[in-house]
C-alpha cells in the first residue's frame, strides 16, 4: 500500500514554481493502461480529468467522498479532507480523495468507485477558458444574473458547475451553469450575494462589470439530467439553487422529452423570486409537460405560502416512481429528500447537487 503524506501543502500557492520546483509524476490506474502524467501540485482528479478521462466526482473539494479512490503504490499528499468525506480507518487503509490529493512520486491507484460515467453522463475534457461579462444584473433582492461569452465553446451536461477564478485573491468558487448546454459560448449564472463573501459580495456584487474578462473553469460535477421518464420528474430548488434546474428543464423542453416536469422554486421572501415570469410562460406554452410553483416560506398569506418542501407535501400524496432533483443549501436537501422518502420515492432517484461552502472562506 502506498502512502499519505500529510500536514501542510509544501508547494501551496507553487502555479508559478519552475518545472524543477514542481515535477511531474506519472499515475496509472491499477493493472491497467490508464496513465497520466500529473504535475506535483495538481490533484490526480484534475489530471485524470483535463486528459478527458472520466473519475467519479461532485463537490471536488473534499467535502463528499464521491472521488475516493485507494493508494497501491507510491506517496500522495492530501489537500483537504473533510472529516465526513474519509474516516482515519478508511485513510489508514490508503484510501485518499482524488480531488484533493495531489502526488509526490509516481502513483498507482484503485478506483474506489465505477470505472464509467451513467450511460446519461458525457465526459467533457475539464478546460481553462477567459470569458467576457455580458451582463451583471440584479435579478431579486441580492441576486444575480452573471452572463459571460467564452473565448471557446463549452460543452457540459445540463446540470453541471463550472469554477470562476476570483481575481487578485487566488480564491475560486464553483457557481452552476443555468443555460443549457445547446448555448455553449454564452454561459449564464445566478449569484447570491453572502455578505462578506470573497466571491459574490467582494466581486460580482463589487467591481465586476459588463466587458470585464474573466477565468474559469469547466465542466465540473456529476448533477446531471436523467433523461425522459414515464412518471413524473419534480425539480425542487431552494434559491439559487434554481440555476442548473433551470439548466436541466430548458434542455429536457428543447430535447423534445414526453416527461412530465414540476419545477418547485422556494423562497424566503416575495422578493427573492426570479425568473417567475420565464418559467409562468413556459408552463403556459408547454401545460401537458410543465408546471411550475414559487414558494415563498417566511411571507404569510402569499402565493404557495410555506417552506417548498410542504408545499411538495400538499401537492402529491405519493412520489412513488417519480425521479427528482434538488439543488440549493445542504438543510433544504436533506429536508426534501426526507419528505421524499416519505412520500414513497426511491433515494437513489433523488438527484442532488449541494451549494456547500467551500472549506476555507478566503482562497481555496
Ligand atoms: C457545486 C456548487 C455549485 C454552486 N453553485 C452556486 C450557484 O449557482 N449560485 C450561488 O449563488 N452559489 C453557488 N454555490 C456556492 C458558491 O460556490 C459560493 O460558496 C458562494 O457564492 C459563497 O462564496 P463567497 O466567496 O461569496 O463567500 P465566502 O467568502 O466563501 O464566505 C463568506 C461567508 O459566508 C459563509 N458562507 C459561504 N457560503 C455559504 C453557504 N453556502 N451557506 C452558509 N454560509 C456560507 C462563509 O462561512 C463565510 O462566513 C455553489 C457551490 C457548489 C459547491
Ligand atoms: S470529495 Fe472529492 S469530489 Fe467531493
Amino acid at each position: 500500500m502506498g502512502s499519505l503524506i500529510d500536514g501542510p501543502s509544501p508547494i501551496e500557492g507553487a502555479n508559478s514554481y519552475s518545472d524543477a520546483m514542481n515535477p511531474e509524476h506519472t499515475v496509472t490506474i491499477k493493472d491497467s493502461a490508464n496513465s497520466v502524467v500529473c504535475r506535483q501540485d495538481q490533484t490526480i482528479l484534475d489530471a485524470y480529468l483535463r486528459a478527458g478521462a472520466w473519475m467519479p466526482h461532485s463537490c471536488t473539494q473534499g467535502t463528499c467522498g464521491t472521488c475516493t479512490i485507494i493508494i497501491d503504490s507510491g506517496e500522495v499528499h492530501q489537500e483537504y479532507n473533510d472529516q465526513h468525506a474519509l474516516l482515519p480507518e478508511e485513510m489508514a487503509d490508503g484510501r485518499v480523495l482524488a480531488c484533493q490529493a495531489q502526488p509526490r512520486s509516481d502513483v498507482t491507484f484503485i478506483p474506489g468507485g465505477p470505472r464509467q460515467p451513467e450511460k446519461t453522463f458525457t465526459s467533457y475534457p475539464l478546460k481553462d477558458l477567459s470569458a467576457e461579462v455580458v451582463e451583471v444584473t440584479d435579478i431579486a433582492h441580492d441576486t444575480r444574473r452573471l452572463v459571460v461569452r467564452t473565448s471557446e465553446p463549452m460543452h457540459f451536461n445540463a446540470g453541471q458547475y463550472v469554477r470562476l477564478h476570483v481575481p487578485g485573491s487566488g480564491a475560486t468558487r464553483d457557481y452552476s451553469l443555468a443555460n443549457p448546454p445547446s448555448q455553449t459560448e454564452l454561459l449564464e449564472f445566478h449569484i447570491r450575494r453572502m455578505p462578506h463573501g470573497v466571491a459574490s459580495d467582494g466581486w460580482i456584487f463589487g467591481e465586476l462589470k459588463p466587458s470585464d474578462t474573466l477565468d474559469l473553469t469547466g465542466p465540473l460535477g456529476d448533477f446531471h439530467y436523467r433523461g425522459p421518464s414515464v412518471n413524473p420528474i419534480l425539480l425542487i430548488a431552494g434559491g439559487t439553487g434554481l440555476a442548473p434546474l433551470k439548466s436541466i428543464v430548458v434542455h429536457a423542453l428543447e430535447s423534445g422529452g414526453t416527461s412530465r416536469m414540476h419545477l418547485y422554486h422556494g423562497v424566503r421572501l416575495q422578493r427573492d423570486l426570479y425568473d417567475d415570469a420565464f418559467f409562468g410562460e413556459l408552463a403556459a406554452n408547454q401545460p401537458s409537460l410543465f408546471s411550475y410553483t414559487p414558494c415563498i416560506s417566511d411571507q404569510p398569506g402569499s402565493q404557495n405560502d410555506g417552506l417548498v418542501t410542504d408545499v411538495v407535501a400538499r401537492d402529491y400524496a405519493t412520489c412513488k416512481g417519480f425521479q427528482a432533483y434538488v439543488c440549493g443549501p445542504p438543510a433544504m436537501i436533506n429536508a426534501a429528500v426526507t419528505m421524499l422518502r416519505r412520500k414513497r420515492m426511491a433515494p437513489r432517484f433523488v438527484y442532488r447537487e449541494e451549494f456547500t461552502p467551500p472549506p476555507t472562506t478566503s482562497a481555496r
